[in-house]
């Protein structure tokens, strides 16, 4: 059975995963929700206006409400700039399963903060929530998003050909992969 407990600042080496705020607001429509090279690879169109993020961010925050609502801002230690999302959701109570998602700003990829990122709420929901299954799915066309799930421990489980269609009504080929609780635990060497 999943623990809820609610969304909790985490860290890594470099990051401070913690909730959103409203005061985020821009700096989440500067930073990646606007710019279409992130949004192209996700199924939600980029915000055109600060308005359109604002109403997203609303819904975030009254989100914490909920001891079932994971949602983390992506914060630098060195500069605090907040630059991007991760969320677990899609909770399956008769299965224990869940989902994952993200989004970096642009002007931070490739330098291995998604990686970090994934690998920290992989292990929340393995250790501290006891999610069963851990499944997420990206564009075939982005193998970047396939390559840190990869590097967190997930399996790719096959392809689904025009899963999604992006804003600009491009149908996409997602690949989808998971991760089950006894996976993680197995590649720990046990000792969680
Ligand atoms: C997916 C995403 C979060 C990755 O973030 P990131 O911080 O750049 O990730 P990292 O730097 O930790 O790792 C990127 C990896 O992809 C690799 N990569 C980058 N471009 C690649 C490409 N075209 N083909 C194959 N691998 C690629 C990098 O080399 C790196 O792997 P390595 O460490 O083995 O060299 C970011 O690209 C993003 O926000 N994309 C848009 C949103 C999205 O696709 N979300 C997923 C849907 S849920």
């Amino acid at each position: 059975m999943i623990h809820f407990d609610g969304t909790r600042a985490l860290e890594t080496d470099r990051l401070i995963l913690r909730k959103m705020c409203l005061d985020d607001t821009q700096s989440v429509f500067d930073h990646w929700l606007s710019d279409e090279r992130v949004s192209d690879h996700r199924v939600s169109p980029a915000h055109k206006t600060v308005v359109d993020t604002k109403m997203r961010m609303e819904k975030i925050v009254n989100g914490y409400d909920s001891n079932e609502f994971y949602y983390w801002g992506i914060v630098l230690k060195d500069g605090n700039d907040l630059i991007g999302e991760i969320d677990l959701y899609n909770f399956d109570p008769s299965t224990g399963n869940c989902e994952v998602s993200y989004s970096i700003g642009y002007d931070w990829w490739n330098k291995g903060y998604g990686t970090e990122t994934l690998k920290a709420v992989v292990e929340f929901a393995f250790i501290h929530m006891n999610v069963h299954k851990l499944s997420a799915v990206h564009n075939t066309d982005h193998p970047a998003s396939g390559r840190i799930m990869e590097k967190a421990g997930m399996k790719q489980e096959g392809v689904i050909r025009h899963m999604t269609r992006n804003a600009k009504g491009e149908f996409k080929d997602c690949a989808v992969y998971g991760m089950l609780r006894e996976d993680y635990v197995g590649q720990k060497g046990g000792d969680t």
